[in-house]
């Protein structure tokens, strides 16, 4: 079991490459499966949730060509199942971002249930339900999803129970081959939506209004192949500015700009840091200043995401003053707190809500990584942290930061990953 060991209370400076987005990357190699002809990706993170949906892919039979900048060349006509097997589907939610893409174009789909997960039940109802409503047969059946459909799908207008970020990734892909028109109310409208409407549409699908709550997909005869750069991570990108501000460092990200992080620089300013950006980079300047306590209030973008909650409840855990991070995405994502608090944190979990009074020290401690964000909250409150933490389960921390510990390595963090075969999991 590998673990992260950090030497803590030391400011980060420099610049760091931002990776290619996960929940980008992840629905575009999916969307390959609607191509009648080769696609290649480019800017594709190296993380395990990227290898997880490969492996899901191959197993369907699809052929890849990966070269040493992890552009991957996919060829979706040596498919010969349509199967995502429970082994894979619990190890990664986002594996049923297959089901649209393979009812759309082979008219048939066996998609495992995705099951619980470390932040909270996450259904997967509204997926099914927009399926039906473009015209599949689908049961639930042993665990599983059975989809299919006689011909090809139909358009359809579904309104969106709740805003969903998968959900309209998959119903987009559906519609795509769709016959007919497919308007999509209540959309998400993160950039990874965005980007995935893009490389959909340079494929030669009628996708317009993806970035709205409300998308119009005119459904095409075929998709084509074609080449895709994926768009950065602001996600990644907020998690080391955060990092900045909670050691009271300077820090600059590049292959990003700042209108993909408007939210998250917004809340960034507040704790007082000096930010500074053009088209391609963002800087944030402490000028050694601690950081003020910033009140955070989760919801779809272009709100605050869910997935920068973490990060900066490690950075009101140190902060100067009081303040209340509302949870209002996910029901269960404060795993990270109780670890924080065996580190010296003063907060107070009451429901969904979490009160932090920032504390002049946090202190070394062994903590364990739950799920992604929860492990970089971790991770960037040990930089700050006096004395050794042990940070366990960072194979979490590995679906999602690319190079994490030499990209902070780069920045001055004392960071270092060891084996440990002693320990179980
Ligand atoms: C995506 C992101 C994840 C992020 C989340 C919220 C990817 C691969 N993952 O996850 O990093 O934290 O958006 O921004 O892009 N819901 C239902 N029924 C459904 C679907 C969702 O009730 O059928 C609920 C969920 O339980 C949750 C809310 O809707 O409370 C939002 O979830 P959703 O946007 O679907 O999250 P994901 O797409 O799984």
């Amino acid at each position: 079991m590998e673990q992260f060991i950090i030497n803590g209370d030391t400011p980060l400076f420099g610049e760091i490459k931002i990776s290619g987005a996960k929940n980008a990357a992840l629905p575009i190699l999916t969307a390959s499966l609607l191509a009648d002809g080769p696609v290649t990706i480019s800017n594709v993170p190296h993380l395990h949730d990227v290898t997880t949906i490969m492996t899901l892919l191959a197993k369907m039979g699809l052929e890849f060509t990966v070269d040493e900048q992890m552009n991957i060349e996919i060829d979706p006509n040596t498919i010969n199942d349509f199967t995502a097997p429970y082994e894979l589907v619990k190890t990664m939610r986002a594996s049923i971002l297959v089901l649209g893409p393979l009812l759309a174009r082979h008219g048939e789909a066996c998609v495992s249930l995705p099951g619980g997960c470390a932040i909270g039940s996450r259904p997967v109802d509204l997926h099914i339900e927009g399926m039906k409503a473009l015209g599949a047969d689908i049961t639930v059946d042993n665990g599983y999803i059975h989809a299919s459909v006689k011909g090809r799908l139909h358009g359809a207008t579904i309104n969106l129970e709740k805003i969903t970020v998968t959900g309209t990734e998959n119903l987009m892909m559906a519609a795509t081959l769709a016959k007919g028109t497919t308007v999509l109310k209540n959309a998400a409208k993160e950039p990874e939506v965005i980007d995935l409407a893009n490389f959909l549409n340079t494929l030669g699908a009628d996708i317009r209004g993806a970035g709205t709550h409300t998308i119009t997909i005119h459904g095409v005869d075929r998709l084509t192949g074609g080449q895709y750069r994926v768009l950065p991570d602001r996600i990644e990108a907020g998690t080391y500015l955060a990092a900045a501000a909670l050691t009271r460092g300077r820090v600059k990200v590049k292959g990003i700009g700042p209108d993909l992080m408007d939210s998250i620089l917004c809340k960034l300013a507040d704790t007082g840091a000096h930010i500074s950006s053009n088209c391609g980079w963002v800087e944030l300047d402490m000028q050694g200043n601690r950081p003020k306590a910033v009140d955070i209030n989760t919801a779809p973008y272009p709100a605050f995401p869910t997935d920068m909650q973490a990060q900066f409840v490690a950075l009101n855990a140190l902060a100067e003053g009081t303040s209340t991070v509302i949870e209002n995405v996910f029901e269960n994502r404060f795993m990270h707190i109780q670890e924080m608090q065996r580190m010296g944190a003063n907060i107070k979990l009451e429901g969904n809500t979490a009160i932090c009074t920032g504390v002049d020290s946090l202190n070394g401690a062994p903590v364990m990584a739950t799920d992604l964000r929860a492990s970089a909250g971790l991770v960037i409150a040990s930089l700050m942290a006096k004395g050794e933490t042990v940070v366990d389960r960072i194979y979490h921390i590995d679906r999602g930061y690319e190079c994490i510990e030499e990209k902070l390595s780069m920045l001055g963090a004392k960071i270092q990953r060891i084996n440990n075969k002693n320990i179980k999991s």
